[in-house]
């Protein structure tokens, strides 16, 4: 950061690249606190709880679920894709239910997609609802046939579609919460207040997923034959469920992970702005935009699943930072963007929903609505955050923490003074694997986002500036203090970069940088020809 200084007088392109360097190492220490500050928050005061709740029971994994795709022979085909994302042959047990009929499709025996299982037939059973299509009846049956397959050790079914993407992990953690012995039915309604309206705020939507436990998976399949003749009329396959469990004495648990996605278009606002709970499920995908820009839409999903792979738990989920050196606000949505607001922008407001997408049909204002916060998504680009998207994951070196790392990655020609954000290329945020235990995550799901201070020290530093050695050791020995305070340990390192590292430093400059270092509370490298700019 030394050398930030002596060559503040250099060529707006190394300004550029100083700037990108101090934003790398401000939002590490601000993420990394905040993070390492939620952990260790939650931990001390709920070991007790979580471990009694663990003890009783042997803790719920991907071996306890039973999968019931719904698909037919025309989507099949394509759509196997979506599933294919998603499905661990050799740990995962069911299967996707197709008509039974024509056996071309069903006899593929591609191993790494669930077996395909015939449904009944089920011609003998009414459908009287003049909007829908009778293909609503296999699809709830979906339901019992699999129930009937007598499927062993089974703690959760779980029903979706074939455009349905699972995140396993976080379905099984989602699901933990929760004692698999009782009756539960788990899912979502739809985002949009029109289709609940229609449908029913009380049913779990069958494109975002929905769980039954065990036990209420049996009860229902006796009854569902005689139940599904007095739905006649309904629409679809989830109404029948929901209405089937309901006679049951059972309503809807709502989980905020599954998402019906009832929405066209670009999904950003929807991803960005994810609430503090694990992503469960997307749906709808054929209807949107690809989800990371440059890319399709397949291969987007799997991009994102390159960051689920190192931290699933964390993925999606926003955690924002107010940024005191530049009067930003940074907003994390982990493993998939970082947003710079080149200003001061209210909590509440960072955690509305961006409305970068329309809706599943337009029309009325209710269809246009929806059940969670929306801010505006401005057309033009220049008057947007500065938006970097998901470039790559690694595990950090040392201390087991994980590097992530944003890039933009669209090209907007905008007009911008010194002190915007849009000078920055990239992001890199620190983190700790997100682990909370059962108790913990029930907790963290009714907070609010985590909001990162990180300096006591108020200062309205609206343009980039080179920041001065005793001013940093301030920053630095607070932060010390607070994460001390919190049981924290982590470290902050020094690396001068060199534009040019090919050329030895003279003597001047070389006595700076050793006294720089001397003078510094933290590590450093011995050296600056140490660490070659290719390397940041
Ligand atoms: C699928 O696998 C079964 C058993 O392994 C085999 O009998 C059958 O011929 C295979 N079908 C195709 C289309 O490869
Ligand atoms: C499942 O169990 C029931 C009751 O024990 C039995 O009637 C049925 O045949 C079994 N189904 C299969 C597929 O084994
Ligand atoms: C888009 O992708 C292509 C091929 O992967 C790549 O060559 C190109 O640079 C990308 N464009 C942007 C703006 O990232
Ligand atoms: C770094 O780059 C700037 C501008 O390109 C140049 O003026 C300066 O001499 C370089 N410094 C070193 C140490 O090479």
């Amino acid at each position: 950061m030394h050398n930030l200084s002596h060559q503040s007088s250099s060529s707006p392109k190394t300004q550029h690249s100083r700037l990108t360097k101090l934003i790398i190492i401000s939002s590490s220490l601000c993420i990394v606190y905040l993070l390492l500050s939620l952990l260790l928050l939650h931990t001390s005061k709920l070991v007790n709880l979580s471990r009694s709740s663990q003890d009783l029971k042997a803790s719920t994994s991907i071996d306890h679920l039973v999968f019931g795709i719904a698909s037919n022979h025309n989507s099949w085909p394509r759509r196997k894709d979506y599933v294919k994302l998603w499905w661990r042959p050799h740990q995962m047990r069911g299967c996707v239910f197709l008509e039974n009929r024509s056996p071309s499709t069903s006899s593929q025996n591609d191993t790494s997609l669930p077996p395909v299982c015939l449904s009944d037939d089920t011609n003998r059973i009414r459908y009287l609802n003049r909007g829908g299509l009778r293909s609503a009846i296999r699809v709830a049956r979906v339901v019992s046939e699999i129930v009937a397959m007598n499927h062993s050790n089974v703690r959760w079914f779980v029903f979706g579609d074939d455009d349905t993407v699972f995140f396993p992990e976080n379905l099984v953690k989602t699901l933990s919460k929760y004692d698999h012995e009782l009756w539960y039915y788990i899912g979502k309604n739809s985002e949009v207040i029109m289709q609940n309206k229609v449908f029913s705020f009380d049913m779990a939507f069958g494109g975002a997923g929905f769980a039954l436990s065990y036990p209420l998976a049996k009860v229902l399949a006796k009854v569902f034959e005689s139940c599904l003749e007095r739905y006649i009329y309904l629409y679809g396959s989830d109404g029948r469920v929901q209405a089937c469990v309901a006679e049951l004495g059972i309503g809807l648990t709502r989980e905020p992970g599954f998402h019906q996605m009832d929405i066209r278009g670009n999904m950003f606002g929807l991803l960005a702005a994810h609430p503090n709970t694990p992503v469960v499920s997307m749906h709808h995908l054929d209807f949107t935009d690809p989800i990371f820009p440059n890319m399709t839409t397949t291969q987007a999903l799997e991009h994102l699943l390159e960051a689920a792979k190192v931290d699933p738990h964390r993925l999606l989920q926003q955690t924002v930072c107010y940024d005191r050196w530049f009067s930003w606000t940074v907003s994390v949505s982990w493993g998939y963007a970082v947003q710079v607001f080149g200003n001061r922008v209210f909590l509440p407001d960072v955690l509305r929903t961006p409305q970068s997408f329309i809706p599943w049909k337009g029309g009325s204002v209710l269809a246009e609505s929806y059940v969670f916060d929306t801010r505006e998504y401005h057309p033009d680009p220049c008057r947007r955050p500065v938006v970097f998207f998901f470039e790559r994951v690694d595990y950090a070196k040392g201390g087991g923490g994980i590097k992530s790392s944003y890039r933009k990655m669209t090209n907007e020609d905008c007009a911008f003074d010194t002190g915007s954000p849009r000078k920055i290329e990239a992001i890199t945020v620190l983190s700790q694997k997100l682990d909370l235990d059962i108790k913990q995550e029930e907790l963290v799901q009714s907070r609010i986002n985590l909001v990162c201070i990180q300096s006591n020290r108020v200062n309205s530093i609206t343009k980039p500036q080179v920041l001065d050695l005793p001013f940093l050791s301030q920053i630095y020995t607070e932060a010390r203090q607070r994460s001390k305070k919190l049981g924290n340990q982590y470290e902050a390192v020094w690396l001068p970069i060199m534009n040019d590292s090919s050329t030895p430093l003279n003597e001047e400059k070389q006595k700076q940088v050793e006294t720089t270092r001397v003078s510094m509370l933290w590590f450093s490298v011995s050296h600056p020809s140490m660490v070659a700019p290719a390397f940041v």
